[in-house]
């Protein structure tokens, strides 16, 4: 007991939390004053394991000091890589208070917070998407969001009861090849196999290829396949590409199609005066799903699934007949009857505590800046005579190569680059695989990457290409 007594010690936990606030407040100002410093100083895994197995720890601040140096610095404004937010202050601390309170759940009385403002920010944020009436849940992760939206639209297009009696039919989902690939996960996970997918070619700038539709749609017919909805994406993960949702949107409605959306990156845009022309068609979409831990400065996992009727939102999990029957039993406020999570970590209060402090606009304006920084760095490679852009950017996500000379040295050149400036630490960037070429990618989630640090990522991508170049 004596133990126990010591692991709850409220003056500990004041004491220890004071000192954890200021050394992330001291990392913060280290990362956004100087960006000199290292984003990663990347270990190999097996080198990792063996450094945290024989680690001593002389006090929970040398252990919290540890694992902060030892994770990649997202606040540091040369961080370009993946599509992580760097949390805003304040949202993180939301996230703290949800942690030891943790008060989150599948029902009203144990989450009485975060559940009324889960109903409060799905409710201020859905006519943004152009939902009128329309509903929602605030779930794990964008992969879960799309699987529980996927899910619902079997339970209300399949022309089966397949919640209670198993499938019978073969379904199908068609989607761009370019879309994440939760997608694909989440239909084989619904036991929908190879043929549960169908994968709409793109054109050349990486959209969807709508005019496809009817025929890859037929084509699924005669196999005996029922299409039960198309997943468009706002935009695509590796080329941030928005897919024309619009015309997707119009197809869904002529042949009675569910139409999901899979904004988890680009959903935010719709808060943007600049950018809200992205998010056309979202109008048209049966269910959304936004990550707010990608374009929202909330700490990950925080995603928010919208329906644009906001019965659908209940039909999930239910019994067909069960919603049919009594709609009184939809209680808004008892999520474990909407979301995958029975307990939940509190994920409503992150986003409200930015919402109630800042406004919306705090979201637009992110939204500008990092989109804004994308299009500048485009700009800067269509001066470079030895980089291609692979398509103009929509987004914060820009893709590049370099050209060698010898083209079918080009992928192994560019896979070089990106492992030499791992390795070296000062920027992260990441690979994608575009029409079998490997880009470089980069995501501008830090608002405070500058034109600078930029123009000396482009300088290191050419002065390593230069060594790596030299030496063969
Ligand atoms: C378009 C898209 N959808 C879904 C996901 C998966 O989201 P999460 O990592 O929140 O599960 C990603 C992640 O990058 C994404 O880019």
């Amino acid at each position: 007991m004596n133990l126990l007594k010591k692991v709850y010690d409220p003056e500990t936990f004041r004491a220890t939390g004071h000192q954890l606030i200021d050394m992330l407040a001291d990392h913060l100002q280290a990362c956004l004053q100087d960006s000199s410093g290292k984003v990663i100083a990347y270990k190999q895994p097996d080198e990792n394991y063996t450094f945290w197995a024989h680690e001593k720890f002389d006090s929970p601040m040398d252990y919290f000091n540890q694992v902060k140096e030892n994770s990649i610095h997202i606040h540091h404004p040369r961080y370009m890589g993946h599509q992580v937010t760097p949390p805003a202050p304040l949202a993180a601390l939301a996230g703290m208070e949800g942690m030891l309170l943790n008060s989150g759940g599948a029902i009203y009385e144990m989450s009485a917070a975060s559940s009324t403002l889960e109903k409060l920010v799905i409710d201020q944020l859905k006519s943004y998407f152009g939902f009128t009436d329309g509903d929602g849940i605030i779930t794990s992760g964008g992969t879960l969001a799309n699987l529980t939206a996927l899910i619902c639209a079997r339970n209300i297009k399949a022309p089966e009861d397949v919640w209670n009696e198993g499938q019978h039919e073969k379904y199908a989902f068609m989607v761009s090849v370019e879309a994440h690939y939760c997608i694909d996960r989440a239909v084989r996970v619904m036991g929908w196999g190879d043929t549960g997918i169908i994968k709409v070619p793109v054109d050349e700038q990486f959209r969807m290829r709508t005019d496809l539709l009817k025929s890859l749609h037929q084509e699924a017919t005669d196999r005996g396949i029922i299409i039960l909805g198309i997943v468009g994406s706002a935009p695509t993960t590796s080329t941030g590409i928005y897919d024309n949702l619009t015309a997707i949107g119009q197809y869904c409605q002529q042949h009675g199609l569910w139409f999901h959306i899979d904004a988890a990156h680009g959903g935010p845009a719709a808060f943007s005066q600049k950018y809200n022309h992205l998010t056309k068609g979202c109008e048209l979409a049966d269910s959304i799903t936004v990550d707010a831990h990608k374009m929202m400065m909330v700490p990950s996992l925080t995603t928010m699934l919208f329906f644009r009727n906001s019965k659908d939102s209940y039909r999930t999990f239910a019994q067909k007949a069960q919603y049919l029957w009594n709609a009184s039993n939809e209680e808004w406020y008892n999520y474990g009857k909407r979301t995958m999570e029975c307990t939940k970590i509190m994920l409503s209060t992150r986003i409200y505590a930015l919402l109630n402090t800042y406004g919306i606009e705090v979201f637009g304006e992110y939204v500008d800046t990092c989109y804004d920084l994308g299009k500048t760095f485009a700009e800067m490679l269509k001066r470079e005579p030895l980089m291609e852009l692979a398509v103009a950017p929509d987004s914060n996500i820009v893709c590049f190569r370099l050209i060698h000379k010898n083209e079918s040295q080009c992928n192994d050149i560019n896979r070089a680059i990106r492992q030499k400036i791992l390795d070296d630490g000062r920027f992260y960037i990441v690979q994608t695989l575009l029409n079998d070429n490997v880009y470089l990618r980069i995501s501008i989630m830090n608002p405070f990457t500058s034109i600078t640090d930029l123009e000396l990522m482009l300088l290191d991508v050419k002065t390593t290409y230069l060594e790596l170049t030299e030496k063969t």
